[in-house]
This record gives structure tokens, sequence and C-alpha cells, in this order.
């Protein structure tokens, strides 16, 4: 079985069924992960570049260590210190990367678009590890996997989204890939955080916190980005903590069985309590370690890896 399409960019639209392969394969993955030798030649031989323009911890580490227990060979770039500080365009940057023989391209970027961009110019495979506020696919696969984990079953499962959903690709990846497992999916933030074409997403739009809380079987919690808030957005940052954010009190009437999850990094104090984020209900470190499985997966499935020596 392979995947429908050559790129990564986004779970809008994305069959079912790619949606399945990544997270079967990302089980097999996850087995070998456990293995005392943790590495398998899958991606012996072929190249792959990160390209961040944007800083990052988990994502980065996890497709840098994802390719090396795959055996490809890595490559980092930082913008900082690259030509593209001499003026030299993405566009150029990229090809220029590609006449090196690189086979696939992770990219993260302030701009949206930029992934379909990189689609376009090279003949590249083009990995989305996110895209302004457009769309982050890894990290929500990471998440549909880790909540497969747990419940087995995700149709039908309530899951809520809540705070900064204007800025925030992660809700919208999951948005898109939870609607196609068969979630019914919510978000609830304030309204200054909440994007006009929300309904036309098809989630149920909450203001209130405990209303959209009360028969949630997860609570998906978003950090509140500082760095793309305009001005006005948010009367004070007391007031949003108040009304939005998690902490032990809140959870007093919610599902025994509920679980949070956080793509990080994390507010502490702010959108959640510490407390919340190393307590029972949390699921957050599991995200980040089955990050580097759902990742092998992706890479394996669009890199063309031999099926032989992959060991799943
Ligand atoms: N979840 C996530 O994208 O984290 P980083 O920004 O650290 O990669």
């Amino acid at each position: 079985m392979i995947l429908s399409q050559k790129h990564l960019l986004g779970l809008k639209g994305m069959p079912r069924q790619d949606i399945d392969l990544i997270l079967n394969h990302a089980v097999s993955f996850k087995e070998i992960l456990e293995r005392p030798i943790k590495k398998v030649p899958t991606l012996r031989g072929k190249t792959i570049v990160n390209l961040f323009f944007e800083n990052s911890t988990r994502t980065r580490i996890s497709f840098e260590l994802a390719e090396k227990r795959l055996s490809g060979d890595t490559i980092n770039f930082s913008a900082n210190t690259s030509s593209m500080k001499k003026g030299e365009t993405l566009r150029d940057t990229a090809r220029n990367i590609e006449a090196m023989r690189i086979e696939i391209i992770v990219v993260r970027h302030p701009a949206v678009g930029v992934p379909y961009f990189l689609a376009q110019c090279t003949k590249a495979t083009i990995i989305n590890a996110g895209d302004g506020t457009n769309e982050h696919p890894s990290q929500a696969l990471l998440d549909i996997f880790t909540l497969k984990e747990k419940f087995k079953e995700l149709k039908d499962l309530r899951v809520v989204i809540i705070g900064d959903i204007l800025h925030s690709r992660v809700a919208r990846s999951n948005i898109w890939g939870l609607k196609t497992m068969g979630a019914r999916v919510a978000v609830c933030g304030p309204s200054t955080l909440l994007p006009l074409e929300m309904k036309e997403f098809g989630v149920d739009v909450y203001t209130d916190l405990n209303r959209a809380i009360a028969d949630a079987d997860v609570l998906y919690i978003l950090r509140l980005q500082m760095e793309r808030q305009n001005s006005g957005l948010l009367p004070s940052l007391r007031e949003y903590r108040e009304r939005f954010g998690i902490n032990k009190q809140r959870l007093k009437k919610v599902k025994p069985s509920l679980v949070i999850l956080h793509p990080g990094p994390i507010n502490r104090g702010l959108e959640l309590s510490s407390e919340v984020a190393d307590g029972e209900f949390s699921l957050i470190l599991d995200q980040v370690t089955n990050g580097v499985a759902v990742r092998m997966a992706i890479l394996y499935l669009l890199g063309g890896g031999d099926v032989e020596s992959s060991g799943v």
C-alpha cells in the first residue's frame, strides 16, 4: 500500500486511507523504537534536509531523530547562517538544495503556503513541518495516533480544542484530521481568537469554557501564541487565564476518562497549570514520544523506503 500523494502538505482533504496507512506504520515503528537497537536501514542512501525558518524544539528534533533511526542522511539548514541573509530567494535556495540530489525537504516557515510553493518549484518530496497559521500535519497525525492508543476508536469522540484557534496551525490540522476520523470536534476560546470561518469547518463553537468541556473526552489545549498576537485581541493575560486557563479546579466535573493534550511549548500557569500539565489526565509527553514513530512512518511512506529492510 502506498500513500495517494507525493507530499505531506496538510490534512485538509487527506483521504482516510492515507491517515490509516501512516498510523498503522507508526505502530510498527513504535515497536522498533522500543527495541535495544532502534535503527533500521530503510532510508539508507536517501538525503533529507530540515529547512526551519522558525524556532522549534519538538518537531525539529523529532524529524531529525526519525531520519536517523531510518538511516537517512540528514542535513539541518539554518536560515540565519545561510545565503538567504545575502538576499538569495527561497526558490533559489530550494533549487540549489535540490541540485545536490536531496530527495526530501522538511520545511517550517512563518508564511502560509511555503510548502505548497516548494512542491511546485522543486522535484523533491515536501513535508510541511508548520506553515504560518495554516497547517502542521505531522503534529495532528501524532495527536491522532496518541488518541487512538488511548481510546482505540475515534468515532464520536468529543474533542474540544481550547484557546488561540485564530493563530493555530495545530488546531486546523487537528480539525481536518479528527473530523476525517469521525470525531466530534468543538473549539472554545475568546471570540477575538476564533476565526470567523470556524462554523464552515463543521465544528461546534463555544466561548464558555464550562459548557464546552462538560461532555468532553479530550481537551486539546493550545499555546497562546504571543508572537502572533495583534494588539487588542486580548484585554489581559490575567483575564485569559481566568476564563480559559485549565487548572485542577476546572476539571472537577469532567469525565473520569478525560485526557489532556497540548502540542508544546506550554505557557505554564497561563493556558495550563503545571499540576494539570504534569498530572493524571495529561498525555503531553506521550505525544512527544509518539511523534518520532509517526514521523518515521511519514518519511518511510513518502521516501519510498525499502519494505524488506524496514523491519516493519
Ligand atoms: N509542537 C511543536 O510544533 O513544537 P515545536 O514548535 O517545539 O516544534
